[in-house]
């Protein structure tokens, strides 16, 4: 297996899954820009990635407007852009310190995170697409998204993700015809720094998931790699479920 694309961008590539999905495209020799707003995170990911072929970019997704000098910055950057992940997202609960519960939002708060999760996420993708095409590139897009999107959860976050679902096959069964393979992944709580307030280690027992244990980002970025490879092209407009039997979760 190899991947079908070898010049990405990853947003939200300074932690997390983003983080292990670029040491893992990495592991491919493949040429990769992690994307975040804070620049000691992405420093930090470099380090410890500890790769040639790894760059790094400070910048914030609600700057859609500025997407595509983004973009022509990786080409310059990496000499080509035919691949992006898109992880950069915030989180619901932990984020705003609250629950899911619809009266623990405040519009303000509605706002912020609906302009990264949800406006910056659409523009994002509708941008990679518009690029790919101005270059006449079959590229790659994989979509971070949640299990949480499966879930009666009352609030902005589930919605959100559930938005990059359904754009996911709309986008993906479109633009298939063009070469573009765009696919998601719904992963379940992942070690990551967004859950880090409750997921601590892999050891932790953690009865939600069937397999009764936390999902490590790097098990995640196999699957990504999956996606992103020859073989992932048959999926095509579908977000894989990767939660360990989430017992909240039903499709
Ligand atoms: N961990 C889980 O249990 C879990 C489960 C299901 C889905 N997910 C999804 O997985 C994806 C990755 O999250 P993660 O768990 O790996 O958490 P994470 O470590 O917090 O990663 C999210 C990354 O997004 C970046 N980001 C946030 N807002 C941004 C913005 N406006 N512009 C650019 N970058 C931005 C953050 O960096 P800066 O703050 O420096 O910008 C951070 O590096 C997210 O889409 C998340 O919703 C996570």
């Amino acid at each position: 297996m190899k991947l079908r694309n070898n010049n990405v961008i990853v947003f939200g590539g300074g932690s997390g899954i983003g983080e292990a999905i670029a040491k893992r495209f990495c592991k491919e020799n493949a040429k990769v820009l992690i994307v975040g707003r804070t620049e000691e995170k992405l420093l930090q990911a470099k380090a410890e990635i500890n790769s040639d072929n790894l760059f790094v970019k400070a910048f914030d997704i609600t700057k859609v407007d500025e997407h595509i000098s983004l973009f022509e910055y990786a080409e310059k950057t990496m000499g080509r852009v035919d691949a992006f992940v898109n992880s950069a997202a915030i989180g619901g609960a932990q984020t705003f310190g609250r629950g899911y519960e619809p009266w623990d939002i405040t519009s303000e708060e509605w706002d912020k995170f609906t302009d990264i999760n949800f406006k910056s996420a659409f523009f994002l993708m509708r941008n990679e697409v518009d690029y790919l095409l101005s270059k006449s590139v079959r590229g790659n897009i994989l979509n971070i998204a949640s299990n949480a999107a499966c879930m009666d959860i009352i609030g902005a976050y589930g919605a959100s993700k559930q938005a990059i679902i359904k754009w996911t096959r709309a986008f993906g069964k479109r633009f298939g015809h063009h070469g573009i393979i765009i696919n998601g992944i719904a992963p379940g709580a992942t070690l990551t720094p967004m859950i880090a307030n409750y997921a601590k280690d892999v050891n932790q027992k953690y009865e939600r998931h069937a397999i009764e244990r936390f999902i490590r980002p790097d098990e995640i970025a196999e699957l990504a790699f999956y996606l992103m490879s020859d073989f992932g092209e048959i999926v095509c407009g579908h977000t894989v479920v990767a939660d360990g039997g989430d017992n909240l979760a039903t499709l």
